[in-house]
């Protein structure tokens, strides 16, 4: 494949994102630039992301933020050879603005639009960061999503599990909101865990020992919330003793699951991966005690395990524009003008 650069659009939550990446003829990514603005400060005070505030928001900003990525890559729009644009999954309002913004440009540009899937984004970051070969594995773990996805090359992916209730990041908001921790809650209870007792509560492992690789967290937070109204009024070392606890059962649960997605892979791959490799997306990847968790089981295992950089975990537009770039060297052909966001792709 040629020398490509492409101008990257993510707006599907409440990270407005744009960036410029280049992809070399021997497949080597370059981030020109990265500019992300969070929305962190509008939601918190409703303790969630508000849908209507969110499209708002991203509609006064991703102007400027396309300017601002364009100026730091020293590029002008004449320089970029596509542009790459979250259609989905996400909230409808934000993927409106961002796809119709990557439409805009491509018609008065005459360059082609890649319309990208936001889970596809994630799954191939890793190729970018850690120049990881196909297939692996990936944990997506953020506050929508909570997936195991086997990435088996561009465009071919295969869930092998999700959540069939709430997404392991909302598990930790919800359980910091129920303990009167700042939103958002999953740094809140990771700091307060810190000084607590991970033994005090027995928090259910939700589908430990269950032979398909789904998920469910509504449980442990209905347990949480027993344990909580059981001992109230809460003293610091009891929110201690709970985060501790929650994340214990979280692990567990996490170790069960995983452990026993790296066998199947295993057994469906055999040596053809010649280092198989679990890679780790999303917000709740910065948690310390999931990353140990997650590089214990790997070296049981014997898997390499990849967490890249915290800023390419969380929602960015980087992956966006890789994801787009990651096509364009694969022969897919550009999306038509016409094409719709889905908000549950
Ligand atoms: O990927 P992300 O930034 O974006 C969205 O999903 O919108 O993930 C945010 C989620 C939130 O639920 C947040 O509580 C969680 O990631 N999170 C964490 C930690 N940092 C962020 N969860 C556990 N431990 C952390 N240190
Ligand atoms: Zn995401």
């Amino acid at each position: 494949a040629p020398f490509l650069r492409i101008l990257g659009i993510e707006t599907s939550c409440d990270e407005t994102a744009a960036a410029v990446v280049e992809r070399d003829a021997d497949g080597q990514p370059t981030v020109r630039s990265d500019v992300v603005l969070s929305q962190l400060e509008e939601h918190s005070a409703y303790g969630g992301v508000v849908p209507e505030i969110a499209a708002r928001a991203h509609v006064e900003a991703l102007d400027s933020l396309i300017d601002e990525a364009l100026k730091r890559a020293n590029v002008s729009l004449s320089d970029i050879d596509a542009i790459a644009a979250t259609s989905g999954p996400g909230l409808i309002g934000g993927l409106l603005v961002g796809l119709m913004t990557g439409k805009a440009i491509a018609k008065a540009s005459g360059k082609p639009l890649f319309a990208i899937n936001h889970l596809e984004g994630h799954a191939l970051t890793a190729r970018l960061s850690d120049g990881l070969k196909f297939p692996y594995l990936m944990l997506l773990v953020s506050g929508g999503h909570t997936q195991l996805i086997l990435v088996r090359g561009v465009g071919e992916y295969e869930r092998w599990g999700t959540t069939i209730d709430d997404a392991l990041g909302e598990a930790f908001d919800k359980t910091a909101k129920l303990l009167g921790l700042p939103y958002p809650g999953g740094p809140a209870v990771e700091r307060a865990a810190k000084d607590g007792n991970p033994d005090r509560f027995a928090f259910p492992r939700p589908l430990v020992g269950e032979s398909k690789l789904n998920f469910s967290f509504s449980g442990l937070k209905t347990a949480v919330r027993q344990a909580a109204t059981e001992i109230a009024p809460l003293t610091d070392q009891d929110v201690a003793d709970i985060c501790a606890s929650f994340q214990k059962a979280v692990s567990r649960t996490l170790k069960d699951r995983i452990g026993r997605g790296l066998e199947r892979f295993k057994m469906q791959f055999g040596n053809e991966a010649d280092q198989p490799a679990l890679v780790v997306a999303g917000g709740v990847a910065a948690n310390l005690e999931l990353r140990e968790t997650l590089q214990t089981l790997c070296d049981k295992y014997g898997f390499r395990f990849v967490a890249p950089p915290i800023r390419l975990c969380t929602d960015n537009a980087v992956m966006i524009a890789w994801a787009g770039l990651e096509r364009m060297a694969n022969g897919v052909s550009p999306d038509d003008l016409d094409v719709q966001p889905r908000s549950r792709w």
